[in-house]
C-alpha cells in the first residue's frame, strides 16, 4: 500500500479523527510529511478537517476513482486488486491491460478508466463509457485452466458482480448467460472476456467489465432506454463508485480463488440460483447458426446446455442468447 492509501485507511478506521503524531508513527514518516500528504489528498478532492483536539478527520470524498483510495478501501486480497491503476481516459481498458499482460505484469492487476474512447462489447459491439458515470475496468488473470474452461471465469464474474451489487445497493440483479446482469429485464452490467492461449494452455485472460452506475435515464441514447438501465435509476439515488468498485474486486477475488481451488461447482450452483436463463426458452445465434430450445443447465466448464425443439442437447460456449417471451 502507498503512503496515501495508508493515510486514507487510518482516517476511515478512526472516524473521530487521528492525530498527526499517530499517523507519523504508524507510517514511519515525519509529521511534516504527513501534513504534505494530507495536502495532496485535499488537492484530489478529499475533504480532511484538521483541529487541535481531533487531529485529522475525513469528512468528504471525491466522486473520482483514485488508485490509492481504491487500494486503501480494498485492503488485502489474495489475487485480484494487488495492483490497481486508474486512467482519466483510455481507448479500451482491455487494450491497456493486454499491453501490461504482454509486459509480464502479475495476475490480479486491474485497470480502471474514468472514460473510454473505444469501449467495446461482445460480438464487435460498441460500449458507451461516459465520464465518471460508471465503472469501466479490466482485470488480468493467469489461471491454470484449459482454454475451453475459461467460460468459468465469465460465469464467476457474473456471480461476484451480483453479490457486490446486492451488498452495496440492495438491488437483486438477474444473470443472463453468460455475461450480462439485468435489473427489471434491462441490462446494467456487461462482461467481455478476452483470452490469449496456446492449444492446451491459457497464457492470460482479461475480464473487461462495464457497470452502468450513475446515469440518469435521459443520459442513455434513445435506442438503449428500453434495454439498458443504471444502478442509480433502479436504486433511486447516486451510488458510490469507489465503494462498489472495491466490493466487486473483493468478490471477484473470492470467486477466482474458488475456481483456482477446483470449486467451480459451488460457483455454478450460485450462478444457476441467480440466473434468468435457466428453465427459459431461448434462441442462440452462433455465427450463422440459430438454435432454439430450453436452457437446461450449466456444464462443468460453464457452457450452457440447451435442449432443442428436436430433443438434442446442445452445448453453447458463445454467441448471442435471447430470452424468448
Ligand atoms: C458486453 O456486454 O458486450 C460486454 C461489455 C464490456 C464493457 C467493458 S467496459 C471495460 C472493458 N473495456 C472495454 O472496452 N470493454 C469492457
Amino acid at each position: 500500500m502507498t503512503t496515501d492509501a495508508k493515510i486514507l485507511f487510518a482516517l476511515r478506521a478512526n472516524s473521530d479523527g487521528v492525530s498527526g503524531a499517530q499517523l507519523a508513527e504508524q507510517l514511519a514518516i515525519s509529521r511534516a510529511a504527513v501534513w504534505s500528504r494530507i495536502e495532496e489528498l485535499r488537492q484530489v478532492g478529499f475533504a480532511i478537517e484538521a483541529g487541535p483536539h481531533f487531529g485529522y478527520r475525513l469528512v468528504g470524498e471525491p466522486d473520482a476513482l483514485l488508485a490509492d483510495d481504491l487500494m486503501a478501501r480494498l485492503g488485502q486480497t489474495k489475487v485480484v486488486g494487488r495492483d490497481i491503476r486508474v486512467f482519466e481516459e483510455t481507448t479500451s481498458t482491455n487494450d491497456v491491460i493486454e499491453k501490461l499482460a504482454r509486459d509480464g505484469v502479475k495476475e490480479g492487476a486491474v485497470v480502471f478508466a474514468e472514460s473510454q474512447t473505444k469501449g467495446r462489447g461482445r460480438l464487435g459491439r460498441k460500449w458507451m463509457s461516459p465520464t465518471r458515470k460508471g465503472l469501466w475496468f479490466s482485470v488480468l488473470l493467469r489461471p491454470n485452466l484449459q482454454p475451453q474452461e475459461t467460460t468459468q471465469l465469465t460465469v464467476a464474474s457474473a456471480t461476484a458482480l451480483r453479490r457486490a451489487i446486492h451488498s452495496v445497493t440492495g438491488l437483486s440483479a438477474e444473470i443472463k448467460w453468460p455475461n450480462d446482469l439485468l435489473i427489471g429485464g434491462k441490462k446494467v452490467v456487461g462482461i467481455l472476456t478476452e483470452m490469449s492461449a496456446e492449444v492446451d494452455r491459457v497464457r492470460h485472460v482479461i475480464l473487461g467489465i462495464g457497470v452502468d452506475v450513475n446515469q440518469d435515464a435521459a443520459e442513455f441514447p434513445v435506442e438503449l432506454r428500453k434495454i439498458a438501465t443504471s444502478l442509480k435509476i433502479e436504486a433511486g439515488g447516486e451510488i458510490s463508485r469507489a465503494e462498489l468498485a472495491t466490493e466487486i474486486l473483493r468478490e471477484l477475488d473470492v470467486d477466482y480463488v474458488r475456481i483456482c481451488g477446483g470449486k467451480f461447482s459451488q460457483v455454478a450452483d450460485e450462478w444457476e440460483a441467480g440466473c434468468a436463463t435457466i428453465g427459459k426458452k431461448v434462441s442462440v445465434q452462433m455465427g450463422s447458426r440459430l438454435i432454439r430450445g430450453c436452457a437446461e443447465a450449466l456444464d462443468d466448464d460453464g457452457a450452457l446446455l440447451v435442449r432443442t425443439e428436436h430433443g438434442h442437447l446442445e452445448r453453447v460456449i458463445g454467441g448471442d442468447v435471447t430470452l424468448e417471451k
